[in-house]
């Protein structure tokens, strides 16, 4: 067997999204694709918005000497200084071009910045529930993954973090707002959470949702709060291109380790194989850096699906943002309340997968009609369970 003992073991633990794949081909071929309703997907379903296209249209038409070749790793100097102007007005602090590094996505950055810091054996801090790749690129580097589970309102719980942070801990990893939660963490715990960050370990703000929020709320920027934070930011949700794989890593001036983390992750990009950024889209997204897909239709989509799942009885909590619903599942066995969704023809991702039993994510990245059209699913399988529980203690 020619697959790394590592590897083999870390497809066998993401092996459910593969079966939650083949479940979806089989309830389609079974029930035909109009009778499945997906929430299983972090896709964004709508179209980059218009902006964005002309933007590429501008570029490709300009067609610039040079604007296809190679550059310096860490991306073209007139693009990062766009992204730093942008980013010193909205956080205060004095960035210029030289402190940010563009990436492959907000996944790229993160990969880029973990490379840098860890040796074998190190720690990364991430709070559960969590995004699941965390895992993986935590252990591309050698590092260790330690969970932490966060509070009330699926906020970090920071004396729980401090417990946490030993003498091999290297990095904090924070995502607001969350995947899968939906929570934008508060100014007040970003504020405890700088109160016990001390050197050597990083927080990497992974921002990735940050303009996807609703009911008029500004998430709190957490490079103003967390001064040992650095930012993982990507155009992926914002304006709905996440196969072109566009982001940047921002390294604060003021760190007093920022030039020999920069190096080390201008470094760390080339070595990692992603060499730059993809050159078109830095040019594209210095054109328009702060168009956002219309974020009014995630909103709606969230009112009619958490309204309708708590009038049936389902305790779906509003997210705050990002384009996630995280249901608590009406039995504490989410595995097996997702099989009883799928033969509603619903696809849904159990808790489990995020670190979180007894939870369920919904993605809104489903057409309104089709959310529409999958409530009564939902209301005859909170039903269902609930009616199984009640029997059970009749039958014993
Ligand atoms: C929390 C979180 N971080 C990072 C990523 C990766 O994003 P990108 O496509 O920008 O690499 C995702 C994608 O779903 C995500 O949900």
């Amino acid at each position: 067997m020619s697959i790394s003992r590592a590897i083999a073991e870390q497809m066998e633990r993401s092996s459910w999204i593969r079966r939650m794949f083949e479940t979806g081909i089989q309830l389609r071929r079974e029930r035909g694709a109009r009778n499945v309703f997906d929430f299983s997907l972090g896709n964004p379903d709508v179209e980059p918005p218009a902006a964005v296209i002309e933007a590429l249209r501008l570029v490709a038409s300009r067609n610039s000497p040079r604007s296809h070749s190679y550059m310096p790793n860490a991306g073209f100097p007139e693009v990062r200084g766009v992204m730093a102007r942008q980013l010193a007005a909205r956080t205060g602090l004095p960035f210029t071009g030289e402190d940010l590094i563009m990436t492959n996505g907000a996944a790229g950055a993160i990969n880029t910045v973990l490379k840098a810091l860890l040796d074998p054996g190190d720690e990364v801090i991430v709070l559960s529930p969590y995004f699941p790749e965390y895992r993986f690129y935590i252990e591309n580097h050698g590092g260790r993954t330690v969970t932490v589970e966060t509070g009330a309102g699926f906020q970090p719980d920071v004396a729980r973090i401090a417990r946490a942070i030993t003498p091999r801990t290297k990095a904090i990893i924070l995502n607001s707002p969350n995947n899968p939660t939906g929570a934008v963490y508060s100014t007040d715990v970003l504020r405890e959470l700088d109160a016990v960050v001390r050197d050597p370990v990083i927080v990497i703000s992974d921002e990735p949702y940050r303009p996807i929020v609703f009911d008029g709320i500004t998430p709190p920027e957490t490079l103003s709060i967390v001064r040992r934070a650095v930012l993982a930011w990507s155009w992926s949700k914002a304006m709905a291109i996440p196969g072109e794989r566009i982001g940047y890593l921002a390294i604060p001036p003021q760190l007093p380790e920022a030039a020999a983390l920069r190096n080390a992750c201008t470094f760390a990009t080339r070595i990692l194989g992603y060499i730059n950024a993809p050159a078109i889209w830095q040019w594209v997204v210095a054109e328009v850096p702060d168009v956002t897909v219309d974020v009014a239709q995630y909103q709606s989509k969230r009112d009619l699906l958490c309204d309708a799942l708590n009038t049936m009885g389902y305790e779906a909590p509003r997210p705050q943002g990002s384009f996630y619903v995280f249901p608590k599942t009406p039995i504490p066995d989410d595995i097996a309340f997702i099989r009883t969704l799928q033969s509603e023809g619903i696809l849904a991702v159990p808790g489990s997968g995020f670190g979180r039993p007894g939870y369920m994510r919904l993605s809104l990245t489903i057409p309104r009609r089709d959310i529409e059209r999958s409530l009564a699913g939902f209301g005859r399988a909170i039903h269902a369970v609930r009616h199984a529980v009640q029997l059970e203690p009749v039958c014993a």
